[in-house]
């Protein structure tokens, strides 16, 4: 749950701050500034602290305890319980002799389930009045005379529900941290606790045991005086306040001790490989540890992996702005093909030896799949400017992960690796982000189960997939109900598992990457008119990969020079398997003049540099053995259809409405906001070309449908606003540069800066 309203008139009648710490002093100061609250109250044991808050202007009246106001209070006032955690469990006790059941109560602690345990103690269960919450903000000063209106700006806070809180009193504590200007999201206490443990109590306590160690050995000074740089960076936070991290040690003690644990038998291991010159036991964990190091750099650099690994860290919303009268001209190279590069580290981790990539997408789908493969023990380098290398560990090598595989948006990822994965000797879970939750998975989990996996998904068919392992799997003759890669390679990647002949047939041609990868790895793979088929039991020998150009992300720019006149493109090194490109066959059809040369084969996939200059579009009716061939490319040949003359009609494309967004819908809607007349059928959309206007469109959580409403800016009337675009690092992480080089007037624009 995310709101960023700022409210303008007080929706609370009193607001009652317990505490007058950092915390507490700087909540009461931020929510007088916004008028919020008619009136805001200090409780502090301190007459000093309350005077303070008073003189500073932090609150409107002050009081030593919450008994001399507690009568008054009742529905619409909100009390906050702003003292350190362990404190906690006494104010509630107050609460609860003093409040009645209208007002809603919160607190500030770091550990929620001891206030939610104390809750239970002290009302029987947890009253819906309460709703625990954890502003994830703090300075290094403390105090009332620290308070800072401004420190919730731009940080999340997580309010832990329990299923008895009402919906209203939730709503009131989410609508004071959004007037404060932070966001606000929802968790369960349990999970709130462990993932606090690991991302920030852990940390703490690593630092105050090491400075603690170095300190008690001999000569301090000397010790200190060389322990500069690693250590100083290592150790900032051991100077934070004593008194909180013994609290939240002793109130989040069995998520602490279970990492703790874990640490221990790390460092272990670690010290025996150290005694032992085991190089590769250290290679191994340095390397991992870097790569997912500089993983997480990104994601808080708000780089990557948008919604983060599970990540409480906050997201910053980008826009696009696109401003009419761009040119398309220019000569670039787009990134990889992201579905060549997740099967260069699926099968690269499979094979025996060392694969090496080049031209590896950096996107974040493609990150997620080599995320997870590390997750089950694989060393993987880089990737360093689209190289990787991946240290193969065999079809029977890869080890149980220790949490969920977290695969993002990545529909290719999730469903390729459900494939492989259904016959390890492990367990795994796959999960995903919420765009990914809602997608099909019955599709991949029916095969496999008939092949004799067991496969769990949530309600409908979705993820997250609970893969038990340990099965042994039959090979089978598959027809499939729809036309999808995917589900084309999960069957033949479950296949290397079976001891028979496993054949998948389709109802027409779709993307065959897999086929032509796995044979580029030694494994012969049989493909005969619609049907592929493969035997099991063999293994993979390592390769060098060449990944080409993406073309669904040439697509972008082909469409650009293809609707504004005088433009000239060159995209180069594209991957042009005659299974992927139907938008060159549509654009070609309605009227672009396309060419391609430098027409080579590289690791057994066609590649080809492809020039588009402007031709004057006509709509056309488009073939339906074109769609599986230009699945990912009709948000952007919308827009070449709004460009064009006439009437364009596009049928037998339901599975669009099961991509990252129900494709037709999010273009219809867009495309009618900006003045364009666009129907949408149950299969497909009737266009009518036109001209584009002004305005604001979403995304959907799409990264193409983002991508495609950028370019419709070239030929708008006006201005184009594109809301929530982070979604377009998933597979086009320079998308913005390379539209701009090209002539795009598009702007990026970070909400919360
Ligand atoms: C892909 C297959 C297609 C495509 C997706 C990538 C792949 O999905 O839309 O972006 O890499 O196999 P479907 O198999 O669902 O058509």
């Amino acid at each position: 749950m995310v709101d960023n309203r700022i409210s303008t008139k007080p929706v609370i009648n009193r607001l009652v701050v317990v505490g007058l710490g950092l915390i507490g002093s700087s909540l009461a100061l931020a929510v007088r500034e916004s008028g919020l609250a008619q009136r805001v109250i200090g409780i502090s044991r301190r007459a000093s602290t309350v005077e303070i808050a008073l003189e500073r202007g932090i609150i409107d009246a002050g009081e030593e305890h919450l008994q001399s106001i507690a009568a008054d209070l009742s529905a619409g006032d909100l009390v906050v319980i702003g003292v350190p955690t362990l404190s906690v469990p006494a104010v509630l006790q107050d609460c609860a002799d003093l409040l009645s059941d209208k007002v809603t109560i919160t607190d500030v602690a770091s550990v929620k389930g001891s206030v939610v345990d104390a809750a239970k103690s002290i009302y029987g269960q947890v009253p819906a009045q309460l709703v625990p919450g954890h502003p994830i903000a703090g300075s290094e000063k403390s105090g009332v005379t620290a308070a800072n209106a401004k420190l919730f700006k731009d940080h999340r806070v997580i309010l832990t529900p329990d299923h008895a809180t009402a919906d209203s009193h939730f709503q009131l504590v989410a609508e004071l941290w959004t007037a404060v200007g932070a966001t606000v999201s929802s968790m369960d206490t349990v999970e709130h606790d462990e993932i606090l443990a690991a991302t920030s109590h852990l940390p703490h306590f690593l630092a105050y045991s090491l400075v603690d160690t170095l300190a008690s050995m001999g000569d301090k000074r000397e010790i200190f005086r060389y322990a500069a740089g690693g250590f100083r960076d290592f150790t900032r936070i051991a100077a934070s306040d004593p008194v909180m991290w013994r609290d939240i040690a002793l109130a989040n003690r069995e998520s602490i001790t279970k990492l703790l644990d874990q640490v221990m038998s790390n460092f272990a291991q670690m010290r025996s490989a150290i005694a032992a010159g085991d190089q590769d036991y250290l290679m191994d964990v340095f390397t991992r540890a870097r790569d997912a190091r500089n993983h997480f750099g990104k994601i808080l650099d708000q780089q990557a992996l948008q919604g983060g690994i599970q990540s409480p860290m906050i997201e910053k919303i980008i826009n696009y702005r696109v401003l009419p009268g761009g040119n398309a001209v220019g000569d670039i190279r787009v990134p990889g093909d992201k579905s060549m590069s997740h099967r260069s580290i699926m099968l690269g981790s499979l094979a025996e030896g060392l694969t090496e990539v080049t031209g590896f997408l950096e996107g974040e789908d493609s990150l997620a799949t080599l995320q997870s493969f590390r997750d089950m023990g694989v060393v993987i380098e880089g990737p360093d400017q689209g190289r990787v290398a991946i240290h193969g560990v065999g079809l029977h090598g890869l080890k149980a992960p220790q949490k969920p595989l977290y695969l993002g948006n990545s529909g290719t990822s999730i469903r390729l690796l459900s494939g492989l994965l259904a016959g390890q000797a492990f367990d795994v879970e796959l999960i995903g982000d919420a765009s990914l939750s809602g997608r099909p998975m019955g599709r991949v989990a029916d095969p496999l189960r008939q092949m004799g996996a067991v496969i769990e998904t949530a309600e409908g068919g979705r993820p997250p997939l609970k893969i038990t392992g340990g099965q042994t799997l039959s090979a089978i003759d598959y027809a499939m109900p729809m036309a999808s890669a995917q589900v084309k390679s999960c069957v033949l990647l479950a296949g290397l598992y079976t001891e028979g002949e496993t054949m998948v047939i389709e109802p027409a041609p779709t993307r065959d990457h897999t086929e032509r990868m796995l044979r580029g790895f030694g494994y012969q793979v049989t493909s005969n008119g619609n049907r592929a088929s493969l035997q099991g039991g063999g293994s993979l020998t390592a390769s060098r990969i060449d990944v080409p150009a993406d073309i669904s992300s040439a697509a972008f720019f082909m469409v650009a020079a293809a609707i504004v006149p005088g433009s000239d493109i060159t995209l180069r090194h594209v991957g042009v398997n005659p299974t992927r490109v139907g938008v060159i066959n549509i654009l070609r059809q309605m009227g672009a003049v396309i060419e391609l040369s430098n027409q080579i084969e590289v690791g057994g996939e066609p590649v080809a540099d492809i020039r588009v200059q402007y031709g004057s579009l006509k709509g056309i009716n488009i073939p339906e053995d074109q769609v599986p061939l230009a699945i990912d490319e009709f948000p952007v040949l919308f827009i070449a259809a709004a460009c064009a003359e006439g009437v364009t009609v596009l049928t037998g494309a339901e599975e669009l409405r099961v991509k990252e967004s129900d494709r037709i819908q999010s273009m219809a809607d867009g495309l009618v906001t900006l003045g364009i007349d666009a129907q949408s059928t149950p299969d497909g959309i009737r266009i009518v070309g036109g001209q584009l206007g002004a305005g604001e469109v979403h995304s959907h959580d799409d990264h193409r449908i983002a991508m495609a409403f950028a370019i419709a800016g070239l030929r708008a009337k006006g201005e184009i606003l594109v809301h929530d675009c982070n979604n377009v690092a998933t597979s086009f992480p320079n998308f913005i540069d390379l539209a701009r080089q090209i002539g795009v007037d598009l702007r990026s624009e970070t909400l919360g800066d």
